[in-house]
């Protein structure tokens, strides 16, 4: 599932010096011919309400192998979907089109990375499309065992 957040419906019109010229429906139309090329299947939606962006992700808990989110402004404010994505317990890769850390102050904090399994930012649509890579990556190649990570990270100490 890729779900987009608040505003992202207003790409192509919205600060294109920020956010590029293209649409979501572009966007949309670039990540569907890439899940053809990878052999997946992908739903793409936007939703400018948070409740539906938590609804969403839900469904994801039952019907999707994972999601690529980019929260948009939720990012740096919504503690609730930042536990919907803990909450469904399946890999979701952050994406933004904006490099948010080259950006102001107040967006340098994102309430959802830390419940990601990674963040891609900057590349403009390439940041969707480099998001379902790794998503289908993670997917393939599942990460090692908590318990391998947790002695690794020992012997590291
Ligand atoms: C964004 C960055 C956010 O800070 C901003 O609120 C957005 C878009 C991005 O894709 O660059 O709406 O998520």
């Amino acid at each position: 599932m890729v779900l987009h957040g608040p505003n992202l419906n207003l790409l192509g019109l919205r600060e294109p010096a920020v956010y590029g010229m293209q649409t979501l429906t572009d966007i949309d139309g670039a990540l569907e011919r890439l899940a053809d090329e990878l052999g997946i299947e992908v739903a793409c939606r936007q939703s400018n309400h948070e409740g539906e962006l938590i609804d969403w992700l839900h469904e994801a808990r039952e019907r999707f192998d994972g999601v690529v989110i980019n929260p948009a402004g939720y990012t740096h404010t919504s503690v609730a979907l930042r536990d919907a994505i803990s909450a469904i317990g399946k890999p979701c890769i952050e994406v933004h089109l904006s490099n948010v850390h080259a950006r102001e102050a107040f967006r340098h904090t994102s309430l959802t990375a830390g419940v990601c399994v990674g963040v891609v930012m900057g590349f403009g649509v390439d940041s969707y499309l480099l998001g379902l890579r790794a998503l289908v990556s993670r997917l393939e190649k599942p990460s090692p065992a908590p318990a391998a990570v947790a002695k690794a990270r020992q012997r590291r100490s």
